[in-house]
């Protein structure tokens, strides 16, 4: 047998084989998967904007006046007024000085957290931070120090023990499997207080927390003061692609010219480009919008501990512990055959023995959705 074929052997022994599954339908509330109509509660389009008209026309419009590519790197010649156009929509959105776009959220953080981490400056990562902060951890030329997950006693004792000339306090503010919330003001207190520069990845908080659905920052009410550097994506509420970093115009300069995945990748397509600050658009002028994520959230939340579940989210990703692999893939494909799809989430995502089934609420799921998922849900963990 070839080694491609007996690495594929081991991970299917060890159940953690994935295979793709195919919508032939636009993301919303209900899809078709492999054929299947089936509710959707793994999309990270929380706002169920992508099919939103407003959005899409600005779109096609955008592939009408500057057609499709963008024909080279931001620094050489693929910037175009779109992309200056998205990077004073987000500092408007995020209320920052300035904001610099990257092609993804996982660009972002390799480039920002690789090029502010110099060879004699120390991160403090928290354990469940998101891959590309990892990422970005492996190509900074300083050390990285991981704290226990929200262990603000933990990382204290390591920040007190290294006490580093310059350090960085980087977190998810949303943990992407977790769903919880980073404790930022303890952190931005703590990051005052030893001279460190508190990191905020805002993925799964960009139209989704705070009263306008700004992200973590209206959440907890910090200023950009407090958190120099924000970082997120623009893939998941705003319904598009791309990431950003914001703050000060210096930080944006800075990572311009350092960050290796802003300069040596060709910029994001005008029509994506496009799309993202329709989006932003769109969400700073529907809240309510964000106040019926919120709301649905909450009745999810609620309606799951009625079940008999201890839930305590407070974000639209809500995941259920199932521990085993295999066990968590039944629970997946018996969630899936009742006619609701939310992915079974393994290692190396999680830590081995700690697989679940994430589930994720839209704005646009209606009660009845709500419903339904928690009782197949029950019914689907019943049965493995
Ligand atoms: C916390 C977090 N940061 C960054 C990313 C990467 O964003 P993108 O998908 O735009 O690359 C993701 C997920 O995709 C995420 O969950």
């Amino acid at each position: 047998m070839n080694s491609f074929a007996s690495r594929i052997d081991a991970i299917k022994a060890a159940h953690l084989y994935r295979a793709l599954r195919t919508l032939s339908t636009p993301q919303g509330r209900d899809v078709v998967i492999d054929g299947q109509r089936v509710l959707l509660f793994s999309s990270n389009s929380y706002l169920g904007l992508n099919t939103n008209a407003y959005i899409c026309r600005e779109a096609i419009g955008a592939v009408e006046e500057f057609g499709v590519g963008s024909g080279g790197s931001r620094l050489v010649t693929g910037n175009m007024t779109p992309h200056m156009r998205l990077e004073a929509a987000v500092a408007q959105f995020k209320g920052s000085e300035a904001a610099l776009a990257f092609t993804s959220g996982y660009t972002a953080n390799v480039g920002v957290i690789s090029s502010l981490c110099h060879k004699d400056a120390v991160i403090f990562s928290d354990a469940l931070n998101h891959a590309s902060i990892i990422d970005g951890c492996r190509l900074a030329r300083g050390q990285t120090v991981v704290y226990a997950h929200n262990d603000l006693d933990d990382l204290l004792r390591r920040v007190r023990e290294i006490r580093p000339r310059q350090g960085f306090i980087v977190t998810d503010s949303v943990f992407s499997m977790d769903g919880d919330l980073a404790r930022l003001p303890e952190l931005a207190d703590m990051a005052r207080e030893y001279g460190l520069t508190l990191v905020v990845d805002d993925a799964h908080a960009t139209g989704v927390l705070g009263a306008t659905g700004r992200g973590s920052l209206e959440h907890f009410g910090l200023s950009h003061e407090d958190v120099p550097v924000v970082t997120g994506t623009l893939s998941k509420a705003v319904p598009s692609e791309g990431g950003f970093v914001c703050g000060s115009r210096d930080l944006c300069d800075l990572i311009r010219n350092t960050a290796r995945s802003f300069i040596f990748t060709t910029a994001p397509s005008p029509s994506t480009v496009a799309a993202a600050v329709a989006g932003l658009a769109y969400i700073a002028a529907h809240p309510e919008l964000v106040e019926q994520l919120q709301g649905n959230v909450a009745y999810f939340v609620e309606r799951l501990n009625r079940t008999g579940m201890d839930i305590h989210g407070q974000s639209p990703i809500v995941p259920i512990m199932v521990g085993d692999e295999a066990k968590a893939a039944q629970a997946a494909e018996a969630l899936l055959a009742l006619g609701v799809f939310a992915p079974c989430i393994r290692y190396p995502t999680v830590p081995r023995g700690m697989a679940r089934l994430r589930l994720t609420v839209m704005a646009t799921h209606t009660r009845e959705d709500l419903d339904y998922a928690a009782t197949c849900l029950k019914k689907a963990l019943a049965a493995v």
